[in-house]
């Protein structure tokens, strides 16, 4: 809590024979040393971390790991997240405002019960935009479709996009076309976290980087998405074989 920086994750352990697993660092007091991380349940380490009780422990943390956000007077700085990824994003949003940025949010999700953090992250904005896939809550569509708009009406000097791999995939080929500046933040599988197994390999303007180290911010113009979508799955293709083989 001492020394993290928006955008660098932790790896955290639920329990001592638990396995390892990157989470984003969403906010922390330096003073009561306190860290915190918002995590969807998808799978076991998440559904034990879920399962914990106000007072309750996990083995351990380590980090703050992986590159800080680079922050700096940009001008106007346009922040896209999708689902949790808004965890992620509001301390970059929040240092993007204090660089003296006037900064667009948006914020979109599948439905508006998977919404949170809109009023932190509207305080952090000069301006927020909703939207849900299904329009139960602020405009119904993408995230790109307002981003398109904005780069449209305003002069933007810098994106970043934080959420699943096809909403910043999207982004970064929206922002093509007008050659702004594009930062995603990659979610590649990571044991180690600490450039030593190579498990979250990426590749990006024809160079070959690990995200936990080199990112895990990266220009998302550079990202080559299909082999990272496909590493992503990489675990969940050999199970599904495994799974028919047995
Ligand atoms: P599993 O059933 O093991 O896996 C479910 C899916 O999660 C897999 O298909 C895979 O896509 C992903 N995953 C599994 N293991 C890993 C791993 N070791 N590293 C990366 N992805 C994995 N999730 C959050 O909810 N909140 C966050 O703030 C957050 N920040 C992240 C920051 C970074 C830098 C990275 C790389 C990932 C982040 N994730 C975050 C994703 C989170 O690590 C996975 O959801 C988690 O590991 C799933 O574990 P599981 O055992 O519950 O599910
Ligand atoms: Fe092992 Fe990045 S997680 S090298
Ligand atoms: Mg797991």
């Amino acid at each position: 809590a001492e020394k993290v920086q928006p955008g660098q994750f932790v790896m955290v352990r639920a329990h001592e024979r638990g396995e390892r697993i990157p989470l984003t660092a969403a906010g922390w007091d330096r003073e009561k040393g306190l860290l915190s991380m918002v995590l969807s349940a998808v799978g076991k380490t998440t559904s034990e971390l879920a399962a914990l009780k106000t007072g309750g422990t996990i083995a351990n943390v380590v980090g703050p790991l992986g590159r800080p956000t680079e922050i700096n007077s940009f001008g106007t700085v346009v922040c896209v997240a999708g689902g949790y990824g808004v965890a992620a994003m509001l301390p970059i949003a929040q240092a993007m405002k204090e660089a003296g940025n006037r900064v667009f949010s948006i914020l979109g999700a599948r439905n508006g019960k998977l919404l949170f953090w809109k009023d932190r992250l509207a305080a952090a904005s000069d301006d927020l935009i909703i939207t849900t896939d299904d329009g139960s809550e602020g405009r119904q569509g993408v995230v790109t479709q307002p981003l398109k708009e904005i780069l449209e009406r305003e002069g933007v000097d810098r994106v970043i996009a934080i959420g699943p791999p096809m909403m910043m995939k999207f982004s970064a080929v929206t922002t093509k076309p007008f050659g702004v500046s594009t930062v995603v933040s990659l979610n590649s599988i990571m044991v180690d976290g600490t450039g030593m197994c190579g498990s979250c390999r990426v590749e990006g303007g024809g160079d070959t980087m690990f995200a936990c180290v080199h990112g895990p911010e990266f220009d998302g113009h550079g990202v080559d998405w299909d082999l990272l979508l496909v590493r992503q799955q990489i675990y969940l293709d050999k199970e599904k074989q495994a799974l028919k083989q047995w």
